[in-house]
């Protein structure tokens, strides 16, 4: 049977992943992570569409079912223009986050928070307006956290300072519900969680996607049955930074990151 590809600007779609094998055990992954050209946050639109089309080629030559666009900053960039262009079903991580968030919010005020490029889209707003309209959206870009995160910075008092004015247009405006819209930001829950207090319910859309591509592919009836699946790890650059950030994200080490 045929793998599931899966990509991102770098190493922040390995969030996706380890959902994708927790709740699709039997299922083989080929992930591509960008790494030559992270971050995709900063970037234009136009320039992001051109990546994520030349990143579902690659995925499209491994010869892949599905794939899962599991970077935040495609998914609210490049989905919109490029995902009836292929003949395989092109999953990305914002319409999954937005329906559990819809679902959880008690006051209807939700709070997006993501890249500048993803905040910038708006992406999210859009398709919670869609499913309604009366629910108030605040949004605020986050651009230092992906570094912090990369850098093992999830505490201390630097990254609380900066989380509490980024996250301050949010607390003001009550939300009860963040979407957290980039793959990096579930590593930064407790910090979240300490700013904004535990009433606050945080949506990871990772686990949501998981719950969407095992529906799509039990419709198409292409899911894998009988043994473990497999991974197999591709970059465009520097595998040893990917291999060591990985565990990270992932929760455990990866040894075989391929460069291509
Ligand atoms: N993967 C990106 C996202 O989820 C974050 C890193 C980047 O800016 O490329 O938006």
């Amino acid at each position: 049977m045929k793998p599931i590809g899966v990509f991102d600007s770098g190493v922040g779609g390995l969030t996706v992943v380890k959902e994708l094998i927790n709740q699709l055990p039997y299922e083989d992954i080929i992930y591509f992570g960008d790494t030559a050209r992270v971050p995709y946050g900063i970037k234009s639109k136009e320039t992001v569409i051109r990546f994520s089309i030349e990143n579902i080629l690659f995925l499209l030559k491994q010869d892949v079912k599905l794939v899962c666009v599991a970077c935040n900053t495609a998914s609210s960039q490049a989905i919109p223009a490029i995902r009836n262009h292929f003949r395989i079903p092109i999953i990305g991580v914002i319409s999954p986050g937005v329906r559990e968030a819809v679902y959880a919010t008690q006051n209807k005020r939700i709070g997006i928070i993501g890249t500048k490029g993803t905040i910038k889209s708006c992406a999210y707003e859009l398709e919670i307006k869609q499913l309604d309209p009366k629910i108030r959206v605040t949004v605020a870009a986050c651009p230092l956290f992906v570094p912090f995160v990369e850098e093992g910075w999830l505490r201390g008092e630097v990254v609380r300072t900066v989380a509490s004015l980024y996250l301050k247009p949010l607390k003001d405006a009550k939300v009860d519900t963040i979407i957290l819209g980039c793959t990096h930001y579930p590593l930064l829950k407790p910090l979240i969680r300490q700013v904004m207090g535990d009433n606050i319910t945080l949506i990871d859309s990772a686990k949501q996607v998981a719950v969407e591509i095992k529906k799509i592919l039990a419709v198409e009836g292409t899911l894998n049955k009988g043994r473990k699946g497999k991974q197999k790890f591709y970059v465009s650059d520097n595998p040893e930074w990917f291999s060591n950030l990985a565990k990270r994200f992932l929760g455990r080490p990866i040894k075989d990151a391929k460069k291509v």
